[in-house]
């Protein structure tokens, strides 16, 4: 029996396998003596795909929690961005192996908080292992999960004291501008009601340019709204600054 919450890792295992092979592979290709042009082009074949495996599992270390344990912290950015004395229901839009909900549960005794997510084969979650995380976090009777689509969420308007999601808007295949999937998030939150929401806000090719996006919100007549990179707010590694990893993330935050 798991005695620890079982995150899951940003950067998918299943990947991260394929490339280690994939560079084995081209480095045994690289020893065969068939000339000396062959073994320079296969050597930096080599050194190549070697980076490109290199920089996942760094950042892979970097996200578990036997490395940088950077997903805890941040969810720790979330929960406090959120504000830890919100009471009543509040929705984590695509919830991965629950976690989020989890802590925010443990951090928040007045909370009662709701997972959901769309548990696709792409990914190496499941609601088995959320439920499981909310035993292993003692707070089983106040977190609940159920499957459903971030594009379309399967609640009335204002229902919810406060919504939270983690890197999961950019991921909803069926809606092409993003910032839809956000409109739809809020859609379901109180007036008054909390959020604080993560996810590459800053990636145009999901958001449009920082600037319209910040006027979108403020077309959306938020009480009060704040729109920043993640780096503005924690301490992210360097090489984690990369575009393609943390890079681009953002975060929004507020009352509806
Ligand atoms: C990068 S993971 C993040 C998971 C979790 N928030 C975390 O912090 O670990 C993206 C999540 O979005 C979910 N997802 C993708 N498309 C979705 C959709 N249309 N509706 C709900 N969840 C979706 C995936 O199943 C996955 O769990």
């Amino acid at each position: 029996m798991e005695t620890q919450l079982v995150y899951g890792n940003w950067i998918r295992k299943k990947n991260l396998l394929i490339l280690g092979l994939f560079t084995l592979g081209l480095g045994a290709l690289a020893i065969i003596p068939l000339g000396s042009l062959y073994r320079l082009i296969m050597a930096l074949l080599f050194l190549i795909i070697l980076i490109s495996f290199l920089f996942p599992l760094y950042s892979y270390v970097m996200f578990s929690q036997k490395g940088g344990r950077f997903q805890e912290k941040v969810y720790t950015l979330i929960i406090q961005s959120l504000g830890t004395t919100v009471k009543g229901r509040i929705l984590d839009i695509g919830s991965g192996n629950g976690v989020l909900a989890v802590k925010l549960a443990q951090q928040n005794g007045e909370a009662e908080v709701i997972g959901t997510d769309y548990w696709g084969k792409d990914w190496e979650y499941s609601k088995i292992v959320c439920e499981k995380n909310a035993q292993i976090g003692n707070v089983e009777d106040r977190v609940h999960f159920q499957k459903g689509d971030a594009a379309a969420l399967e609640f009335a308007n204002d229902t919810f004291d406060g919504a939270i999601s983690n890197l999961t808007f950019h991921e909803v295949q069926s809606v092409a501008d993003k910032r839809e999937v956000v409109r739809e998030a809020l859609r379901v939150v109180k007036p008054g009601g909390r959020f604080a929401f993560v996810d590459y806000f800053y990636a145009t090719k999901y958001y449009g340019k920082a600037s319209g996006f910040e006027e979108y919100l403020q077309g959306l007549k938020l009480s009060q709204f704040e729109y920043k990179p993640l780096r503005d707010m924690m301490a992210i590694p360097t090489l984690l600054r990369h575009p393609k990893i943390m890079g681009k993330v953002g975060i929004i935050f507020g009352r509806k």
